[in-house]
């Protein structure tokens, strides 16, 4: 198989990795030089709207993916006449916009946050008074890490709230008190078959996935079998192919969802160590028409990202059951460089052992304090 990925991140470099025990070939298509799959592939590099560019990268493929979701729908379309693409260019789009992403999830019976459309001043005082405050203020398309997200405390400071993302079209959602941030990565392949990792603990901070940790604490069968039914209804209702990973808040042991993946996602990085076959080689699997692998897990994971800049690298080599992976891109504030999956045969032992890698890595931002430990 020739798989030709959209996108040339570190998603598309671990998906690379993976594939290539498969026997998979792969080329990457991507705006900007210098990307991590760069080493991996031939890389075609172009604008994302170049349709000459991308009618060079599609050459020859048997299938197409992607590992970004800012891809313009009409680029998406043109490689899908050549080849087809997985998950379908239906998929990306409802994801790629958050207000037709809460509408879809509602229409199909999965909780959200209260939310309303903002498209003009106009619309704030009737929004804010449908989302509640607090309240969050986030851009329709184009965000990730939290970027493009604005609080707001009080309806009186939503027009500077809205001001501050650019006045583009939002929506305004109610902010949600939860107990914690779940996530459930899910594979659908071209037959039609489904399988699930387990629901997966997520701290964020400033908008940015710090740490996640698998299975989650504590998260019953119940819990999981929500998850599950969820993104089934989801999978099926888009006839979806490949990995697709759903954000979750828990509050008062209920989900509501806030965001879709249409691919592998930051919080699956622990499936690499931590299950059976990773979230990389399952989405190929999906895609290439072969049957998923399975999902069950091996021990108890915790996955920490190596945000803005290295820690000292020499402790992270030198702890038990770390397994560092670098993405080989240049530091700068806020970006995710790497990350770290720390595997145990237990959630005792992961507890045990995690608090000295926190301080490696997160040098005190991140501690077991910002887990739920019920
Ligand atoms: N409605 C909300 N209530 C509470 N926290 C939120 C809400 N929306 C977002 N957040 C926080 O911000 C993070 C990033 O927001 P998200 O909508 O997932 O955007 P992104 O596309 O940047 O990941 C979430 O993981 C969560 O920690
Ligand atoms: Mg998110």
């Amino acid at each position: 198989m020739f798989v030709g990925v959209v996108g040339a991140g570190q998603l598309g470099r671990m998906m690379a990795l993976d594939g290539y025990r498969l026997g998979i070939r792969f080329r990457f298509y991507e705006s900007k030089p210098g990307a991590p799959g760069a080493e991996l592939a031939e890389l075609i590099q172009g604008d994302y709207d170049d349709q000459d560019a991308l009618g060079w990268f599609a050459r020859g493929l048997d299938c197409i993916t992607y590992e970004f979701e800012n891809i313009p729908s009409e680029s998406m379309d043109f490689l899908a006449k050549r080849h087809p693409v997985y998950p379908s260019p239906g998929a990306l789009e409802v994801s790629q916009e958050r207000l037709k992403e809460k509408n879809f999830l509602n229409e199909l019976g999965v909780p959200t946050a209260p939310y309303a459309a903002i498209d003009s001043e106009a619309d704030l005082p009737a929004a804010m008074a449908k989302s509640g405050t607090p309240a969050i203020i986030k851009s329709r398309r184009l965000g990730y890490d939290g970027k493009g997200q604005a609080r707001v405390d009080d309806a009186s400071t939503a027009a500077a709230a809205w001001d501050s993302i650019g006045n583009v079209p939002a929506i305004s959602e109610g902010y949600v008190a939860f107990d914690r941030e779940l996530s459930i990565v899910a594979v659908r392949n071209i037959a039609g078959e489904i399988a699930y990792y387990p629901l997966t603990e997520n701290v964020h901070k400033a908008g940015i996935l710090r740490l996640s940790i698998a299975p989650a604490l504590a998260a019953d069968e119940a819990l999981q079998a929500q998850a599950e039914d969820y993104a089934k209804r989801i999978l099926e209702k888009l006839d979806y192919v490949g990995v697709l990973a759903i954000e979750f808040f828990e509050k008062e042991g209920e989900l509501i969802a806030n965001e879709l993946a249409p691919r592998v996602h930051n919080s699956g990085h622990w499936t690499i160590e931590g299950a059976e076959t990773s979230q990389f080689e399952n989405h190929l699997r999906a895609i290439c028409g072969l049957p998923l692998g399975s999902t069950r897990t091996c021990g108890s994971s915790a996955m920490i990202n190596l945000i803005g800049d290295l820690p000292a690298l020499e402790k992270v080599h030198a702890t038990p059951g770390a397994h560092l992976h670098l993405y080989n891109k240049s530091p700068r504030p806020g970006r995710k460089l790497g990350h770290v999956t720390l595997r145990e045969n237990s959630r005792e032992a992961l507890l045990a052992t995690l608090p000295q890698l926190l301080a490696v890595v997160c040098q005190g931002e991140v501690t077991l304090e910002d887990l739920d430990l019920r």
